[in-house]
């Protein structure tokens, strides 16, 4: 066990996990800020560059950070030096709002898992474009999530996301449309045709009027776990026909099946370990049905160097973790960097 393994197990697992993380934000948004202190994180946790290109970029190395950790996209330049190459900044709404009363994020620590029912709380896309225009970190890409507010109807949620579009758009490398969220009612109804369609037509036209003569900015839908083979066909298929660049998968899981924490009773979608296997044979059936027509970006219980090239080899290009970090600490990227780097070696 690491230092910060033991800390977590003994000391910051019995502290609430939202206050932990707000803390943790904050600490990484001010150390970000003073240049020596940027400069002595990277030494220690910085790696060094494996470079991917995808989505018409190029990214230092494949793991990045998901989306939900740096809701208002405040900590950029500690992201980058603890050795992230990418970062998904929200999800953000149009409008500010305080999500699902709190506790709203619990751990299961017996499980490497978290549940979370956040709802997407945030201070809206005006405050995370101010944040994101103050900070330019060389290297770091960034991707934005865009989501609808809670009392937007369904009917009306496109115009959310193309409000999100508008506002963010010089301000993202990629953007990822989040309706996969399991705390927000209905939002995950906007994954069947029936409201997909319409969505990605006018999210692609809205990009396209954005990009003027130049070529748009790649759009991913980020898609659940717990969607049939079937449902996930009818998304790949509207993907391909509205000219969606990727896919992210996956979100967190309802799904509570092998669970010993004593918080695996609470609402919400669940993250880590548990969801590793899941989210990795979502990847393969994805990449199994679209060839190389999408670019996925894997996301879902990678803590090892093992993990990770388990979801490339599974058909990712890129991959994200969130619960990893919070377990493993600070040199979490600089270790599942190592580790993936010694297996391709071997
Ligand atoms: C506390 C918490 C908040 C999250 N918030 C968001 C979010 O706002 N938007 C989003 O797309 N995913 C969100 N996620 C899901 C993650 O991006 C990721 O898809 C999921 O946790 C699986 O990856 P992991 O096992 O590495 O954590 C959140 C996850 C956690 C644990």
């Amino acid at each position: 066990m690491t230092f910060y393994e033991s800390v977590y197990k003994h000391l910051l697992s019995r502290i609430d996990a939202e206050w932990i993380h707000d803390a943790v934000v904050g600490g990484l948004r001010v150390a970000g800020r003073i240049a020596p202190a940027r400069a002595l994180i990277e030494s220690v946790y910085g790696v060094p560059p494996m470079p991917v290109e995808a989505l018409g970029l190029t990214f230092d190395h494949p793991l990045g950070m998901a989306g939900g950790f740096d809701k208002e996209g405040e900590c950029l330049a500690a992201t980058a030096a603890l050795g992230f190459s990418f970062v998904e900044v929200g999800t953000v709404t149009p409008r500010p709002q305080p999500g699902n009363p709190q506790p709203r994020i619990f751990r299961l620590v017996e499980d490497q898992g978290l549940i979370n029912r956040m709802g997407f709380p945030g201070k809206g896309m005006e405050v995370l474009a101010r944040n994101l225009e103050r900070q330019r970190v060389p290297g770091l890409r960034i991707g934005i999530s865009l989501g609808k507010n809670k009392e937007t109807p369904l009917a009306d949620a496109h115009e959310d996301y193309t409000a999100g579009l508008r506002r963010l758009y010089a301000l993202g490398d990629f953007f990822a449309i989040n309706i996969s969220s399991p705390n927000t009612p209905e939002l995950r109804k906007l994954q069947s045709s029936a409201y997909l369609s319409d969505l990605l037509a006018r999210l692609r036209a809205q990009i396209g009027d954005l990009a003027g003569e130049e070529k748009p900015k790649p759009l991913l839908v980020k898609i659940s776990p717990d969607l049939g083979w079937g449902e996930i066909d009818e998304v790949l298929d509207l993907c391909l026909q509205h000219g969606i660049e990727g896919i992210i998968a996956t979100n967190t899981t309802r799904n509570r099946e092998g669970l010993t924490g004593k918080n695996r009773i609470e609402e919400g979608g669940l993250s880590g370990v548990p969801l590793r296997e899941r989210s990795t044979a979502v990847i393969r059936h994805i990449r199994e049905q679209v060839g190389d027509k999408l670019v996925i970006i894997g996301v879902g219980g990678v803590f090892s160097g093992g993990d990770l090239r388990e979801k490339l080899d599974a058909g990712a290009t890129l991959v994200q973790a969130y619960t990893g970090f919070i377990y493993r600490g600070p040199a979490f990227v600089k270790r599942v960097m190592g580790e993936y780097r010694d297996s391709v070696r071997e």
